[in-house]
Formats: C-alpha cells, structure tokens, sequence
C-alpha cells in the first residue's frame, strides 16, 4: 500500500515538473516582433528606438509588453563551449544589454530559436542544446522564447517541444513559450502544457485577401487565415492560446484593412504582437493598435475565444463572450465593396455551448457602444442597422444593464 502511494506522489511530482512554467499568458500576450518588417536586418540601435516608442507612443499604456527579436539576432555559430553568441556587428555589447535596456522601459524582452538544426534563416539551432540555451535565456534575462521549426526533419513536434518547454521551466525564470510549428501537427491537440500559445497556421502576409506567392511556398492574408481558426476555439484559453501569426497593421494594408485585421484578433483572443515599424507609423496605425477597448475584448479575463455565428451578403458576424455577461459583436465584411446590414437581437436568444454564456435580449438589455467611433448606439432593445465598408469591420461592445 505505502508502496502504491509512494509511486503515484512521484508520479504526479514528475508530471507537475515535466510541465510547462504556469500562470503566465493568462491573457493573450501583447507586444511586439521584428521580423514582419525587418527580418534578420535587427540590430542594438533598432531595439532601444523600438522600446523607446513602445512608450512614447501610447503602446505600453494599452498593454504592449514584449518586445521580441526574431530571426538573425544571432552569429553564424556557437562559441567552443556550444553557447548562443549573439551576432558581434548587430549588437555589439551583446544581449543582456540589450534585454537591460528593453528592462529599463518597463518591458519585457524575447528572443527566437528553432527546434531544428538550424534556424529558418540559416543560424544555429537549438536540437541538442536544449538546456544549455535555456540557461543562456535565464541568464540573459529572457522572457519570452519563440520557437519556430525549420531543419527538424525527421523529428516529433511534441517531443520536441515538450523538451524546449520543461529546459525553460527547469531555469526557474518565468519566460513564455510561443511555439511555431505553423499548426502543422495539431499543437492545440497536445500543447496546452507544453506552451503559452502556438501557430494555428503558416506565415502571414501584408495582403488582405487570397494568398502570396513566395516561390517555394504560399504565405496567408488575413480573411484566409481567420477562415484556418475554423473548430479550434475549445482549445484556447488562459495560459494556453491559439496564434493566428503576428499583425500586419501598418504594414500595406489600407486603413479599413488594418482595423479589420485587429478587430479579428481581438475577437479571437490572439496573441498581440505588432510587426510594424513602431518608429514612423501613421496616426491612423497607431489609433488602431492602441484602441483600448478592442484590447480589452482580446485580453478579456474569461479567455474565451470568439466564433462565427452568421454569414449574409459576404458580412460575418462574430460573437465572444464576455466577463459580466457582455459579448464582443464584429461584422465582418469580406468583399470589396460596402454592405447595409441589420441585426434584430430580438429574434431569437444565442448560447454558446463553450463558454455557457448566452444573449438574450428578451431578458436582459444591452447597452450598445461602438468601438471604433466610441460612441453608444442606443439598447438592444431595438434592431441595429449599420454600413460596413469594404474589406472593414464594425465593432460593437454589447455591455449588459442590470
Ligand atoms: C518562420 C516563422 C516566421 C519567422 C521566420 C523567421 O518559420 O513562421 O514567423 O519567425 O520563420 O525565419
């Protein structure tokens, strides 16, 4: 018998140790990445303008928190003794300078790997030094490690991760997991302990619709992307977050498309990670990525992830849940022209199986408050009748009266 609880105590030890860290990412991660824009063209100076305009812009008041480097941070090889070395020109006073500064503005830092031999880009990877780079991320003051997966032929994405997440956990250094395998072994099957959020898909594009050739493969515009989140909300929650790639607000799209773009990743409680050039961005841009009340339907405490409940004359409507017993509402046009549309909340009570949430707007009223103009349009009381631009959204914040 002693014998029995003894095995089953070490058991559970071990899988409590074998975890990923807990209690972070409870809401969707906010910041910021520079590969959209820069790729591997990252150096010191860009990193402190970056976290300079994090803060003078308004980003870090809205919630703005990591700033991560993405691919090419590093240098061609490991030192003798196997560590990291970060690339001597790019960042000449190495990477805690740069980690101390971005900590120095009141933010976080994070840095990029791969689980293959080698990284997308062609620098070192992590296969086979697992622990020693996550000491070197704890002792660079690393929170936060994305971890892509190019040059892993032949391996086990779950093996592989789970190796990466409990190195992390074993430095005792809070740093969140952003797993990248491009969706393409079903993380959100597997991964709820393993990271702090994983790619649903494969890269993003500064393209709306359709998607983009890159030669030897097709990256994702943002409405075929949204379409790739189909069936995958009941796997999302706090700590544990589906990752529709990062934004490309500010980077091409027109205005309408920007605002679309983030209003959908709000309604999908994603990871917010802006990868434009913070340094001149338009005002326009700006006012997008740091509209607080988007913001707070994505960083809701509930965590639950929004859905599509209707579909007329290419406008969406998609519903999330939210704390108190509001909901996020976000018309979605697709098409490329505007759309006149009307919702009766009357018409018939909605519950989502998921959250067990419902609207009902025979029972309770609803104040209706627009999230983009920031105005109140009246109650649910009465039938909302709206025009969507083309490629645009309108957004609304049902806020439940009592
Ligand atoms: C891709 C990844 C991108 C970016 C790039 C860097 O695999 O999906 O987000 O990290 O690698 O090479």
């Amino acid at each position: 018998m002693k014998k029995i609880t003894f095995i089953l105590l070490f058991a559970s030890f071990s899988h409590a140790y074998s975890q990923k860290t807990q209690g972070l990412a409870l809401t969707p991660p906010l910041g910021w990445n520079s590969w959209n824009t820069f790729q591997t063209n990252i150096n010191e100076q860009l990193v402190k303008d970056i976290a300079d305009v994090m803060v003078s812009s308004g980003m870090k008041d809205a919630g703005y928190e990591y700033l991560v480097l993405d691919d090419g941070w590093m240098a061609m090889e490991r030192d003798k003794n196997g560590n990291l070395v970060a690339d001597p020109k790019k960042f000449p006073h190495g990477i805690k300078a740069v980690a101390d500064y971005v900590h120095s503005k009141g933010l976080k830092f994070g840095l990029y790997n791969c689980a293959g031999t080698k990284t997308c880009a062609g620098y070192p990877g992590t296969r086979g030094y697992e622990y020693q780079d996550a000491r070197y991320y704890a002792a660079h003051d690393v929170d936060y490690l994305k971890f892509d997966w190019c040059n892993t032929e032949g391996i086990n994405a779950k093996e592989a991760y789970t190796t990466m997440s409990k190195a992390l956990a074993t430095t005792g250094r809070p740093i969140v997991f952003s797993m990248c395998e491009w969706g393409q072994n079903k993380p959100w099957e597997w991964a709820e302990n393993v990271g702090h959020l994983w790619r649903t898909t494969g890269d993003i594009s500064n393209i709306f619709a359709g998607t983009k050739d890159m030669g030897t493969w097709h990256a994702l515009g943002v409405l075929k992307i949204i379409d790739l989140q189909k069936g995958l909300r009941k796997y999302a929650g706090p700590g544990h977050w589906n990752d529709p790639d990062m934004l490309e607000v500010g980077n091409g799209l027109t205005e309408a498309e920007n605002r679309a773009h983030f209003s959908m990743w709000c309604m999908l409680a994603a990871p917010l990670i802006a990868g434009n050039d913070l340094r001149n961005m338009s005002t326009e841009t700006k006012n997008i990525l740091i509209n607080k009340d988007a913001i707070a339907v994505d960083q809701d405490k509930m965590g639950i992830e929004g859905f599509a409940y209707a579909e007329k004359d290419s406008v969406e409507t998609w519903l999330k849940p939210l704390q108190n017993g509001d909901w996020a509402v976000c018309f979605l046009n697709r098409s490329t022209h505007p759309v006149s549309f009307e919702m009766n909340w009357k018409e018939k009570p909605i519950f989502d199986s998921l959250s067990k949430a419902s609207l009902d707007a025979e029972k309770n009223s609803y104040q209706i408050f627009n999230i983009w103009s920031k105005k109140t349009e009246g109650t649910t009381n009465h039938t909302f009748k709206a025009t969507v631009g083309a490629h645009d959204v309108v957004m609304l914040r049902l806020k439940k009266e009592n």
